[in-house]
């Protein structure tokens, strides 16, 4: 059937005169009277056939019969269009083909939406019928981009003399991380896998195993709340190398990433990628993840206010607290209304006010600066690079709250405003994340990155004296704000190991218990290793300018973790749960 087929989108002027077959559906049909004229859409794009009396009656009358989203074969001839009829919309404007033989292979319901982009569809609809949905030229692009970049992957990762290599999807459920999907085990009653919430234990044991340099294109299941750039399961592409340190591997990743912009997006990154600590990104952009395509940065004014007569930052300098501000440009003009607004906005993140200082060519408004002499607000305005017609914005808290709260209201005038340069990429790697954190709600230290993360050499001691200011061997890859992919050196040693889980709150028998084989593993020889893993869904998300991984992902589950189209999860029978000893 294939043999001497065309692809619609593939014809141009030159190709008149040739006989061709084409199959594909039908985008629309035209009857104009005698003629008709149909859009025959395929993978490749769209064309125009035409439908005349002349092709034979019982052929005609099958065209009349067309109706959208019938999937039709025809044999014919390609001729440049009657001048004047040419479409410069369309790729295969200049020609159309005249149809000698008509074969309806298929028969098409009407569709519950038109099938073409930009179309206003409710996107549970969407997903409901996402065959049609994937129908569309953008959504089909899109797919078309996340194959290349794949492609891109293996061989770059290939060439490099990476493996790949495949770890299981029924595993054993360790703490630490998300939460687990389970799977419960018929041959063994009571007793459940995990799905992978990464293959993290397993690539490290391929590289134990001597493996080398692994890699492998792999799904990830973490049962988590669910938003725009997080789905219950995603994709990461998944690596791991042996006798090498952070820059090795953030080497190979800047690489590949460099790699993959310029042959799937057609962009030259600059070389190579700034670098910013976990603490300077913090400081400069309220995020550990910095969205570095505007300014607007956070600075520190706790000096300057430090005697200041405003007792609410005078107290929070005083107890150890931060005060920052952001200047955000032309914001003069913006009425109460939204600046009330936006102390509301920052409230979400915890502060208790949103201090402003309006600058317009007269004088300064503000309900705060009385509490300052002429001298502090110079140097305040000053600091901030602050003009006539724009807006400073301060928060007084707990270092914590003042970088989300700032870091977040930074974003949201960006958006409101419109700051961000359409199309530009903009990538960093960002280093020296903490190792640890306190979690109030379970009162222990808990891994940032997770527990097989090193700690930096230097900071060694600081496991016994203060561990909440051990940096670790963790580095992220950030592009436009989202982070794009993460690693870290890991824990070689059995004895720093020990004493992570220690700090964890592991004892020994509990570290047995739960990951024996690694630390038996780790007993019998283990290389110097780390690795990295780029969430693919993000990574082409932002490629393909989406907001969503939702539409990057072929069949994705709702913000409810379903799928509107199969209906998944659902109720089992009760002899299956029987089978599986589960009573609910
Ligand atoms: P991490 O947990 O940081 O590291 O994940 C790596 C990357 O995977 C992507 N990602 C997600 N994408 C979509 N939906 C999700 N729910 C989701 N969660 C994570 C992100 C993230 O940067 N094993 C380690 C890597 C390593 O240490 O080598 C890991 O999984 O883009
Ligand atoms: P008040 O004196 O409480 O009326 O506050 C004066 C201004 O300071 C208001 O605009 C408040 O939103 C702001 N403000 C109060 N607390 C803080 C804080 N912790 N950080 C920044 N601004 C604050």
């Amino acid at each position: 059937m294939l043999e001497g087929r065309t692809e619609a989108g593939a014809l141009r002027a030159e190709s008149a005169g040739q006989e061709v077959k084409l199959y594909g559906w039908t985008q629309s049909r035209r009857d104009h009277g005698g003629v008709i004229f149909v859009d025959l859409r395929d993978r490749s794009g769209l064309a125009q056939v035409v439908f005349s009396p002349e092709m034979g009656e019982t052929g005609f009358a099958d065209a009349e019969k067309l109706r959208s989203e019938y999937v039709i074969a025809v044999k014919g001839r390609v001729r440049l269009r009657p001048a004047g009829s040419e479409n410069p919309k369309m790729a295969t404007g200049e020609v159309e083909v005249v149809v000698a033989a008509l074969t309806i292979l298929s028969r098409a319901r009407t569709p519950p939406f038109y099938i073409e982009d930009g179309a206003e569809v409710d996107e549970s609809i969407r997903l409901k019928y996402r065959y049609l949905d994937l129908r569309r030229p953008e959504m089909r692009e899109v797919f078309r981009l996340r194959s290349r970049v794949t492609q891109i992957m293996r061989r770059y990762l290939d060439e490099a003399g990476f493996w790949e290599i495949e770890t299981p999807v029924l595993g054993k459920s360790t703490p630490e991380g998300a939460r687990d999907y389970l799977v419960p085990s018929r041959v063994n009653p009571g007793a459940f896998y995990a799905l992978p919430q990464s293959p993290q234990i397993f690539k490290q044991l391929l590289m134990v195993a001597g493996m080398e340099k692994y890699y492998q294109i792999a799904r990830c299941f973490r049962d988590e709340d669910l938003r725009a750039d997080r789905q219950p399961e995603f994709t990461q592409l998944d690596l791991e190398m042996s006798f090498v340190d952070a820059g090795d591997v953030m080497n190979v990743a800047e690489g590949l990433f460099r790699l993959i912009l310029r042959d799937a997006a057609g962009r030259e990154t600059a070389a190579p990628l700034p670098r910013l600590t976990c603490r300077e990104a913090l400081e400069r952009f309220g995020s550990d993840k910095p969205d570095t395509r505007f300014g607007m940065e956070l600075v520190d004014i706790a000096d300057i206010a430090r005697g200041c007569g405003f007792k609410v930052f005078a107290d929070v300098i005083a107890r150890g607290g931060l005060v920052k501000g952001i200047c955000a440009k032309g914001f003069a003009g913006t009425p109460r209304r939204e600046l009330d607004d936006l102390t509301a906005f920052v409230a979400r993140y915890g502060a208790k006010g949103l201090a402003y200082i309006v600058i317009t060519p007269e004088e300064l408004k503000s309900p705060i600066v009385k509490f300052f002499s002429e001298e502090e607000l110079r140097a305040i305005v000053s600091r901030l690079g602050g003009e006539a017609g724009d807006i400073l914005f301060f928060c007084a808290d707990k270092p914590a709250v003042v970088y989300q709260a700032l870091g977040q209201l930074r974003l949201e005038i960006a958006r409101r405003r419109n700051l961000i340069p359409a199309g530009r990429l903009d990538a960093l790697w960002v280093t020296e994340f903490p190792l640890l954190e306190y979690d109030e709600a379970e009162k222990r230290f808990v891994a940032i990155h997770h527990p097989f993360t090193a700690p930096l050499d230097e900071d060694i001691p600081l496991l016994a004296s203060d561990p909440l200011s051990v940096r670790s061997k963790a580095y992220d890859l950030v592009l436009n704000g989202v982070e794009l992919g993460g690693g870290s050196i890991r824990i070689h040693e059995g004895e720093t190991q020990q004493r992570v889980f220690d700090l964890l709150g592991f004892t020994p028998e509990r570290a047995r218990e739960n990951f024996g084989f690694l630390l038996d593993a780790f007993s019998y020889g283990v290389p110097p290793h780390g690795g990295l893993a780029f969430g693919l869904d993000r990574l082409v998300m932002i490629l393909a300018g989406r907001n969503s991984i939702r539409d990057v992902i072929a069949f994705p589950k709702t913000q409810s973790a379903s799928c509107l189209m199969t209906q998944a999860p659902d109720a089992v029978s009760a002899a299956q749960l029987r089978e599986l000893h589960i009573r609910i």
